[in-house]
């Protein structure tokens, strides 16, 4: 419980440094929330959050069908007394007839099947929980009158590989390199057909490369937990690519700041934001910090990179969400990762439980080229 507890406390603390305003805290407080993916990486922060807001009077129902981890266990989703945990499907109308029997009047659908080389292996089952999912809670989602329908978004799902930097809002690619990218961009224009032809409020929010507590680690998961997890087991740090290539790593609870805003603020309607640090940090930065605070005496080692995996940098302009929706990190990369640091010794045995690297998949085991 003491776990529970430090991570309500983080979000309690990163919302007093926030200072919403009176109008913000009296919109959400009493209301009836949707958070679909409430028990991953993101959602399971976001939920904490909402529960705060919403109060004593209101509710946060997480539908999610736990097919991230391994057990059906929802350990990350927190026993707070206003969040209600439904083991369920974004594609089973059964399941979405159950949560919308509540009639949430927000909507935040985080659920996707998670992420790049997860759709490589797996295309199919990736549209089929990205579109067509996400097509099923649009319409449950009209047919309910939704006020407002936020959806997760991906930057490295707009914008191709070798656009002009930093990121902007307008410009977009057709030259995607995996199914999740082609997913996310898909759901953005579903978002947008819904807003255009039954002006359902929604809203997209392109997140950029999250970290923070909450993310376990996985083969399909993201490099930072990955990083963290190789260098406790005192394992060498495997860099797929030069180590130059940068990416804009974004604290969780900035990305949770940026769904509140975007579920408050009429300018978010029918618009499409980048939630981002607006920094950029190389991979051998990353990874020369990791080993540094994890003191891991293994080596770094470069492997082939993955044929996907064609963004030299990642940088997105986050001055479209700052000017419409007041939206500004407060947290520092290096903040950031000790919180996330943090996190990991004290679910360490859980973490080691749940990580997951099976051997011989695609994305896991992978030879490397050399090491320095
Ligand atoms: N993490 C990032 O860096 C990042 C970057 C860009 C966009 N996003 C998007 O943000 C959202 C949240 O990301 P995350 O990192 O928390 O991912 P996550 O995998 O940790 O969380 C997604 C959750 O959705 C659940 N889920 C999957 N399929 C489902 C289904 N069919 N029905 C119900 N639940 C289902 C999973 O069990 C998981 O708990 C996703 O939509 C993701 O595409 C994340």
């Amino acid at each position: 419980m003491r776990n529970v507890e430090k991570r309500v406390e983080l979000v309690e603390k990163y919302l007093q440094r926030l200072q919403l305003d009176k109008d913000m805290l009296s919109y959400y407080n009493g209301r009836i929330i949707l958070v679909t993916g409430g028990a991953g990486a993101i959602g399971s922060n976001l939920i904490i959050a909402l529960s705060k807001l919403v109060g004593e009077r209101g509710r946060v129902i997480v539908l999610d069908n736990l097919s991230s981890i391994r057990i059906k266990d929802p350990w990350n989703v927190a026993p707070l007394p206003n969040i209600l945990f439904v083991l369920g499907d974004v594609r089973s109308d059964i399941d979405l007839k159950r949560v919308f029997k509540e009639k949430p009047s927000i909507i935040f659908h985080l659920a996707a099947f998670f992420a790049n080389q997860n759709s490589v292996d797996y295309p199919e089952v990736s549209a089929d929980v990205d579109i067509i999912g996400h097509i099923r809670l649009l319409e449950y989602a009209r047919l309910g009158g939704v006020e407002r329908f936020v959806y997760a978004s991906s930057g490295c799902a707009i914008y191709g590989s070798y656009p002009q930097l930093p990121l902007k809002e307008e410009f977009i690619s057709m030259h995607l390199t995996t199914p999740y990218q082609i997913n996310k961009m898909t759901g953005e224009m579903y978002c947008n057909f819904y807003y255009h032809n039954y002006s359902l409020p929604i809203v997209n929010c392109r997140f950029f490369n999250s970290y923070g507590p909450g993310e376990v680690p996985g083969q399909y998961r993201n490099v930072i937990p990955n990083f963290i997890y190789w260098a406790i087991e005192k394992r060498s740090l495997p860099i797929t690519g030069t180590g130059d290539e940068t990416r804009d790593f974004t604290f969780v609870l900035d990305l949770v700041q940026g769904l509140l805003k975007a579920g408050y603020y009429k300018e978010a309607v029918g618009e499409n934001f980048n939630l981002a640090a607006g920094k950029e940090v190389s991979i051998k930065e990353l990874a020369t910090m990791v080993n540094e605070v994890t003191k891991n005496p293994s080596q770094i080692v470069f492997t082939e990179r993955r044929k996907w995996d064609t963004k030299p940098r990642l940088l997105a302009s986050i001055e479209k969400a700052s000017r419409l929706i007041h939206y500004t990190p407060l947290i520092e990369f290096r903040e950031g990762f000790q919180y996330t640091i943090e996190w990991f010794h004290d679910n360490w045995d859980k973490i080691k439980l749940l990580a997951d690297f099976p051997p011989g998949m695609s994305s896991a085991v992978r030879t490397p080229v050399h090491s320095r």
